[in-house]
């Protein structure tokens, strides 16, 4: 499965590239940005201290990148996509030998420590695997250069992406409307703009939306957090509310419409996304709200047939046991975190990608379409 840009779009993105002898992402991309390319470290907005502080992490070798990953210093299927992408770069980078297969199998250790730190959003694998389809078939020389017009086209397309879902999705709506919605999607989650939140971000901006309701997002707070800050630092209004009270809203009729990410659509339609988002779909069935998915291609795993498939993480107690340095849970005392849960495609109403919308009732054949 491939993602390219192709046609014009590629074709232009790809000249600002070659026309760049600079890949610095400051110089290429103009919207908010949490990780920033400098040609030979990546620095990531450290996600674990928003929105108190905004503390620059910066990575100058791939270790220090999956540590990012795995601690969730960047999180968000897509950002942890193209984080990897450059890890790679930086694995290529520091590898200075004249021996195209030493560095190769650099490379392919680096792929495979990249790969242990986050098993649910498969747009990790997928970034993966396209960086790879550059080292197996790109010389010594150019090998440096090529992988990293490679990742820095990644993080453009995502962008670019980002923003066609924003467009597809803001048509479905009306005017003056609400919009729930869960965890984190936005630009820090993201090479920018966003999925869902792209989505808001783009009907604020065609002046379509009242207010936004973002879910608390226990145990991580995702929304809360990353989401609340993102959107208030955009002046766009949002009301974050604890995730139990989606139910509530809905009963006074104060939600228009659902939207929500994904870390891994399943070839029938089912959705992994953060844990909470199962509930959250079943509630807005019983009150016919409209209830979205928006991912791009590379979020989608053709093989991958149902929900079934999708491994779920399962992340350490203690974030559930402490709320910061705060122990809330008592000693001794047995909990669970499983970081994601699977919503199935009957509860979706429609799922939005860059191509456009895919309705419920034609997920199988509509998703198998978008990679033929
Ligand atoms: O554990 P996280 O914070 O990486 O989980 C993020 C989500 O579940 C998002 O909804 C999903 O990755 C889509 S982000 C555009």
């Amino acid at each position: 499965m491939s993602l390219k840009i192709e046609g014009q779009k590629g074709l232009e993105l790809r000249a600002i590239l070659q026309a760049s002898p600079d890949l610095k992402t400051e110089n290429l991309v103009s919207c908010f940005t949490p990780m920033m390319w400098s040609g030979e470290s990546l620095a990531l907005i450290d996600q674990r201290r928003l929105p108190t502080e905004e503390v620059s992490y910066v990575c100058s070798d791939w270790e220090r990148v999956a540590l990012a990953i795995k601690e969730m210093v960047v999180r968000g299927a897509p950002a942890i996509g193209i984080t990897a992408a450059y890890g790679l770069v930086l694995a290529s980078q520091k590898t200075s030998t004249d021996d195209l297969d030493a560095k190769r199998s650099m490379l392919d250790r680096a792929a495979e420590g990249l790969s242990q730190t986050r098993p649910t959003a498969v747009n990790l694998f997928w970034a993966i695997e396209r960086m790879r389809s550059v080292w197996t078939s790109v010389g010594l020389l150019d090998l440096d250069r090529a992988l990293e017009e490679e990742a820095v086209m990644i993080h453009l397309e995502d962008i670019q992406t980002c923003r066609e879902m924003g467009t597809h999705g803001a048509a479905l709506l009306g005017e003056n409307v609400s919009i729930l919605t869960h965890c984190n999607t936005g630009a820090l989650a993201t090479g920018g703009h966003g999925t869902a939140l792209g989505v808001i971000r783009s009907a604020a901006a065609r002046g379509q939306l009242k207010r936004v309701y973002a879910d608390e997002t226990r145990p991580f707070w995702q929304g809360a957090r990353l989401t609340a800050w993102e959107l208030h630092r955009d002046l766009i209004p949002v009301t974050v509310i604890c995730d139990s009270m989606s139910a509530h809203f809905m009963r006074l009729g104060q939600v228009d419409a659902v939207f929500v990410g994904a870390d891994r659509i399943a070839a029938n339609g089912d959705t992994a996304n953060k844990i909470g988002t199962y509930p959250l779909a079943l509630i807005a069935e019983a009150h016919e709200v409209p209830f979205y998915v928006v991912a791009p291609k590379s979020t989608i795993d053709l093989s991958t047939h149902t929900g079934d498939e999708i491994p779920i993480e399962q992340r350490p107690d203690r974030e559930v046991t402490h709320c910061g340095s705060q122990q809330v849970v008592p000693d001794g005392v047995k909990v669970e975190n499983p970081a994601f849960d699977v919503t199935p495609a009957s509860l979706i109403t429609a799922i939005i990608t860059e191509e456009g919308v895919i309705n419920r009732g034609g997920y199988e054949e509509g998703l198998a379409a978008l990679f033929t």
